[in-house]
């Protein structure tokens, strides 16, 4: 007997798909259509420069740039958008900087779903924007925030019968707490940092769950200090009061009245961390060092964390004898404006080798 073609149940295999590694802990049902892109599942990437750099026992980044849709919101949104086809829903809605319309756009799709996302015009990086185009969403672009976009589409999931996929969303949140079990279970017990930028403040929520989960189950000992960074100019959690023109080059993360506000004052407090700023110079400055000595291209918003962790270093922070995470939300190609405004090493030539040899001084 040949081997068939394809395998007989798509999430066989080697448990990647967090709807099946983690079903007991999430709101899986048998009526929940276990439908994946893949999501999950993302390496731990040991640092190579910035953990001597730093004097860290250990540093490792979350690639969460490597789920299917280039951000962790995939994580989330495969959750949501099953619960919501469930539901019965016909459509999702979304108020987005750009990752969740285009994680968000890809899964209701993948459940015969239409989808609308609403953004902030001129103030989502081309990358994303390209993702919901390319699912066929439709984009409302508003002449607002972020946070004006979430107030429609709040209103609007109120007057209509379409799933809110935002994380004001619990399946959102209780999707993204699986990173949180992956790291334990990778590292078999929890880091010392857990170092993540934070908008919405949906995600430091999230990780913030999971480790609480797995700590009250005793699979891990002890749960991380939670150090949560926003950009200086979108920075209401560090300052404590909304930002009513939230401005900075970290357009994923330009918030001014995040959600979960309270979630992420918890993960705050209930860890004995921080939320602190860094500046969009410190944010550029960490973009270009995790692509220039670690090899990854993020997105300026998810070299917060990196910064952040360099910004406490810097202050006097001693991290020697501990173990950081940096989680890496998003991927570099999203925000391709950005990269380009670095000073590359280009040279020109005619198509010939002796001539490319020359310009390259050989
Ligand atoms: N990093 C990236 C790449 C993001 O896209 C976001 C949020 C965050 C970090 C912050 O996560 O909101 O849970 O605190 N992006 C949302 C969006 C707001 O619409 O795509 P958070």
């Amino acid at each position: 007997m040949t081997a068939p073609l394809v395998a007989a149940h798509p999430l066989s295999g080697d448990g990647r798909f967090i709807m099946e590694r983690y079903r007991d802990l999430l709101p899986v049902t048998d009526a929940t259509p276990l439908v994946t892109l893949g999501e999950g599942g993302t390496p731990l990437i040991r640092s190579r420069v910035l953990e001597g750099e730093l004097g860290l026992e250990g540093l490792y980044f979350k690639a969460e740039f490597q789920n299917p849709t280039g951000s962790f919101k995939d994580r989330g949104m495969v959750v949501a958008v099953a619960k919501a086809a469930e539901a019965g829903a016909e459509a999702v809605i979304c108020a987005s900087t750009g990752n969740t319309s285009a994680s968000a756009a890809a899964y209701a799709v993948r459940h015969g779903l239409d989808a609308v996302v609403v953004v902030p015009a001129g103030n989502i990086a081309m990358g994303k924007l390209a993702q919901a185009v390319a699912h066929g969403a439709t984009i409302v672009a508003i002449d607002g925030s972020f946070d004006d976009a979430l107030r429609v589409v709040r209103d609007l999931s109120e007057r209509h019968p379409v799933a809110l996929v935002n994380s004001v969303n619990p399946h959102r949140i209780a999707g993204q707490k699986t990173a949180a079990f992956e790291i334990a279970d990778e590292l078999d017990r929890a880091p010392d940092l857990l170092c993540i930028p934070v908008g919405n403040a949906g995600n430091i929520t999230a990780y913030w769950h999971g480790f609480s989960e797995y700590y009250q189950m005793e699979r891990i000992a002890s749960r991380p200090r939670m150090w949560g960074f926003q950009a200086a100019g979108a920075a209401p959690l560090v300052s404590g009061e909304r930002v009513a023109e939230p401005e900075t080059i970290a357009t994923a993360i330009r918030i001014g009245n995040p959600a979960s506000w309270d979630g992420a004052i918890e993960a705050r407090d209930g860890s004995g961390g921080s939320i602190t700023a860094v500046t969009d110079d410190e944010i550029t400055h960490a973009y270009r060092r995790m692509a220039s000595d670690e090899g990854i291209f993020c997105e300026p918003a998810s070299a917060a964390s990196v910064a952040g962790l360099m910004h406490r270093h810097a202050a006097g922070e001693d991290l020697s004898g501990l173990t950081a995470v940096c989680i890496i939300t998003g991927a570099g190609l999203k925000d391709p404006d950005i990269a380009l405004q670095i000073e590359a090493k280009r040279l020109e030539a005619p198509a010939d080798p002796d001539a490319v040899e020359r310009v390259l001084g050989w």
